[in-house]
């Protein structure tokens, strides 16, 4: 029985006297770090046109996840292997620090990484390998693997788990304790097959070590593929030091085949983001149902209600409301601002004490200072508001500037496109704009102005006035009693 207590052999993850030693000045040896991320397969079961590594995961493409690991610990350089939609791939991640190489054949995950050799030709230090589509491991797991690396002066230190079904996963060999062989799934006896500690296939390697290795792994065996996980045994029967350390989090090694398995991680990070945000301060009402991207950042004393979608960059101040079925994306929040049921915003800025909806759209920049208030059905696009200016019903105001303490009144509307171009609204500060009124860009409404409720305002109006446009009201007395003509 190949089945061995790992207790002792289980990482635990929080001691951060690890984490010191490893990348700070905690007196061990300075070590340089490399990272490697296999990003060429195609993804087969995730049935799709999108590479596997692009599906986004909390906001990020999966193989962004890795990538941000890689920067954390401060690899240099940090390589993706890109082959299947590679051209999708680098365009993704162009804006990142990140060197690509080609595999133009995917002739298995030893090959993968060999195609990156000649970007670390000069590259002397630990080389981490992260795969595409492995996005939930934690810092600290990578942390402890590199300590334990370093203590055992390691060729070759694997991070492995213990999978309650390891299906599918290639399994750790052990020999009176010491990691012998890494067996694929395919390739394993059926006495193999019982074992349950699985290869999360993620490694530290010596790099000057693992190219050399890599170019004497050969492909007999069930996928006709060059396997990564021969090393292990080219390392031992060259007398190195081989580790394979478990990390007692099985989700954090869950690598993404199919959507299924997306969702299920996506469940998992969500709870991993909401958790961190509930013990910074913020209050999520349902967690399970309140879905905030990793990217989002939230001050304590806000209220989040279920159902909500928080994505990209947003950023929220302290103690806001956040009620069901806002979707907020881009967006930057400032204190005490109350979003009200089923707004969307995108790409808006919205100053301390505002309050917004139900049911309102703000699109991107729409800049409100502070303390202004859009109720229902009021939409903006590229406006400015400042402070105390609202529109508490049915507005759309695009490409508008709008001075301090304006009122809209219901139904106003910025008639800003004239079908091939667009034009701008200014109103100044204190003016009133009576409900039903339609303001023709280019258009400029003079401080202090009041515009009769009705009106279609087309032409400049200066401060101070009142400017009405709406025909007088005619009466006919008697009309609805009149006979009908007989027609004879
Ligand atoms: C691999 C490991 C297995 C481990 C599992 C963990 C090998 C031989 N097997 O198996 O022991 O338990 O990961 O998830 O290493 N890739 C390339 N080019 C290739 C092949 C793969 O870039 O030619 C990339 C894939 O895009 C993916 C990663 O390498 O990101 C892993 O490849 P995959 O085919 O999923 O390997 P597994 O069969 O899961
Ligand atoms: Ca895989």
């Amino acid at each position: 029985m190949t089945q061995i207590n790992l207790d002792s052999l289980i990482l635990k993850t929080d001691n951060t006297d690890f984490n010191q030693s490893i990348l700070g000045d905690g007196g061990m040896t300075q070590h340089t770090y490399a990272a490697v991320i296999l990003a060429a397969g195609q993804g087969t079961r995730m049935k799709s046109q999108l590479p596997k590594v692009l599906h986004p995961l909390a906001g990020q493409p999966l193989a962004a996840w890795p990538l941000n690991l890689a920067e954390e610990l401060r690899c240099q350089p940090q390589v993706m292997v890109v082959g299947h939609g590679s051209e999708r791939v680098k365009a993704a991640f162009s804006e990142r620090d990140v060197q690509f190489v080609e595999q133009r054949e995917q002739l298995g995950t030893g090959h993968a990484l060999l195609c990156a050799a000649a970007a670390l030709e000069n590259f002397s230090g630990t080389l981490l390998l992260f795969c595409g589509d492995v996005p939930l491991l934690k810092k600290t797991t990578i942390e402890t693997l590199l300590h334990r690396h370093h203590a055992a002066g390691a060729a070759v230190s694997v991070l492995t788990t213990l999978m309650p079904d390891p299906t599918g996963y290639g399994r750790i060999i052990r020999e009176n304790g010491a990691a012998t062989a890494i067996v694929e799934e395919k390739d394993a006896s059926s006495e193999q097959q019982q074992v349950h500690e699985i290869n999360t296939g993620i490694y530290a390697f010596a790099a000057p070590f693992v190219f050399t290795a890599l170019r004497q792994v050969g492909r007999d065996n069930a996928q006709g593929e060059y396997y990564l996980t021969d090393i292990i045994g080219i390392a031992r029967s060259q007398g190195k030091t081989v580790c394979a350390i478990a990390t007692d989090d099985t989700d954090e090694a869950m690598g993404i085949n199919d959507r299924v398995q997306l969702a299920h991680a996506a469940t998992l990070v969500r709870r991993r983001i909401n958790e961190q945000l509930m013990r910074a301060g913020v209050t999520l009402i349902d967690p399970a149902t309140t879905y905030i991207d990793a990217t989002v950042t939230i001050a304590a004393d806000t209220l989040v209600h279920p159902n909500v979608h928080l994505c990209g960059t947003t950023c929220i101040g302290a103690d806001c409301i956040i009620e069901p079925g806002a979707v907020i994306t881009d967006c930057r929040l400032g204190d005490y601002v109350h979003i009200k049921s089923g707004s969307v915003l995108t790409g808006a800025e919205v100053g301390n004490g505002c309050t917004i909806g139900p049911m309102a759209h703000l699109r991107p920049q729409t800049v409100l200072v502070g303390n202004n208030k859009l109720g229902n059905f009021v939409e903006t696009k590229k406006a400015v508001f400042g402070e105390k200016s609202q529109a508490s019903h049915l507005t759309y105001i695009g490409d508008a500037e709008v001075g301090k303490n304006v009122n809209f009144g219901c139904g106003t509307i910025t008639c800003n496109y004239d079908g091939s171009n667009k034009y701008k609204t200014i109103v100044e500060d204190d003016v009133f704009v009576g409900s039903d009124t339609q303001l023709i860009a280019p258009v400029t409404i003079g401080r202090n102005s009041l515009i009769g409720a009705g009106s279609t305002i087309t032409e400049d109006v200066p401060p101070n006035a009142l400017a009405l446009s709406r025909v007088r009201q005619k009466i006919v007395p008697g009309w609805r009693n009149r006979k009908p003509k007989t027609g004879k």
